[in-house]
């Protein structure tokens, strides 16, 4: 058992504060990590909001890379002293999605078994079922995917979650391929990934939405061909002049609020893909013509995690950016101690921030 400091989200609204808290030894299968980056996501201010559940106290942050600092008996995938991304899928092997080979949809997905607790012993849950905010972090060790170590922390934690789920809805949910024209609102940590992804696959047209310009002028850095400042009026006719008038083959709501998400919807060309990465709050409803549902043909999608795979995924997205390929360090916005969370939620929500990432 080691004591070490942890962000923790203690009620529905509050803000969140450092405390103590107590990391077991790894038991079987088990693994601890020592996290050296753990990027601020817009989840985790959707736990704080109590967007996602009610089971406080909440230990946050789950996009993190750090080294292996002790591993449980049984552990065979990783070792003390490797470098690793934390996934928040580690696919059980026995599900009915993993048996018929689809395990990006693994719907009993590993995690510790003992949790990490307050000092008073009240157990923790972990965002996302990592909880990172922390010095050492106990998890299930196929949550611990080993990446090369040349990628510094800062950049390569935030694939464990945003960068992963934006490339993703892109890539894998979205299966953007070239000559694809590509419409993505929000272009947040998320919607940029997704940006990224779209210009890695070949598309031929990317159209970065939001209302904020400061972060139009960063979708375009990541590959955004054209843009369009949604706080101006509905975006979805500036969508169909740039796109022949037909609309855009793949639309990817990276914000995920019922605004956005018609939009998309109207936005895409006859037999395109909608696919909703931005997760909505529990009370949001949407109304749709269903004769537009039928008649526009195509795909609607949600995309959990961009549909990855993260022993496949996590070290091919660390080579792009090792080769140059993919600018993680574009996303780093600033780095912070372990008590500029609460600070840094406020960041993001003002717009000032792609990424504020927690560094050890
Ligand atoms: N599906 C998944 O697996 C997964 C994984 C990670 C994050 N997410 C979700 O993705 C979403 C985005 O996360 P993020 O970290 O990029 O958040 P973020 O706050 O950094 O970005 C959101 C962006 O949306 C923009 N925006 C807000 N309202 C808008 C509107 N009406 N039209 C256009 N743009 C608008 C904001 O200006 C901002 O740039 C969140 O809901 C998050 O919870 C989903
Ligand atoms: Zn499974
Ligand atoms: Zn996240």
């Amino acid at each position: 058992m080691e004591q070490v400091k942890g962000v923790v989200s203690g009620s529905k609204g509050a803000s969140v504060s450092v405390q103590s808290i107590l990391v077991p030894d790894p038991g079987p299968g088990e693994a601890r990590v020592k996290v050296q980056a753990c990027g601020v996501c817009h989840t985790d201010l959707h736990y704080r909001e109590g967007a996602i559940t009610n089971d406080y106290p909440i230990l946050l942050g789950h996009e993190a890379a750090g080294v292996v600092e002790k591993v449980g008996p049984g552990v065979e995938n990783i070792a003390v002293g490797d470098y690793v991304i934390l996934a928040w899928r580690a696919p059980c092997g026995t599900c009915r999605s993993c048996q018929r080979g689809r395990p990006w949809y693994c719907f009993a997905s590993r995690n510790a078994s003992q949790p990490m607790t307050l000092e008073n012993g009240s157990a923790l849950s972990n965002a996302l079922g990592i909880g990172a905010f922390t010095e050492l972090s106990l998890v299930h060790a196929d949550q611990a995917v080993k990446v090369d170590s040349r990628a510094r922390p800062e950049a390569a934690g935030l694939v464990g979650c945003g960068i992963m789920a934006g490339l993703g809805a892109a890539l894998n949910t979205g299966a953007v391929g070239r000559g694809d024209s590509v419409a993505v609102f929000g272009c947040g940590g998320v919607g940029d990934a997704a940006i990224a992804g779209a210009k890695l696959a070949g598309a031929h047209t990317i159209i970065g939405v939001d209302i904020d310009a400061r972060k139009l002028v960063q979708a375009k850095a990541f590959g955004a061909t054209h843009t369009i400042d949604a706080s101006a009026g509905d975006p979805v006719e500036a969508i169909r002049d740039l796109t022949g008038g037909n609309g855009a083959n793949v639309c990817i709501d990276a914000v995920g609020i019922p605004e956005t998400y018609k939009q998309a919807f109207f936005a895409r060309d006859h037999a395109g893909t909608v696919v909703l990465v931005g997760v909505p709050n529990p009370d949001m409803k949407i109304e749709l013509p269903l004769l537009e549902v039928f008649g526009r043909g195509g795909a609607l999608k949600s995309s959990w995690y961009g549909d990855c795979l993260p022993t496949r995924d996590f070290p091919e997205i660390i080579n792009l950016y090792l080769q140059g390929r993919l600018d993680l360090d574009g996303f780093v916005s600033e780095t912070i101690p372990l008590d500029g969370v609460e600070d840094a939620f406020g960041k993001m929500q003002r717009g000032e921030v792609l990424r504020s990432v927690v560094v050890f």
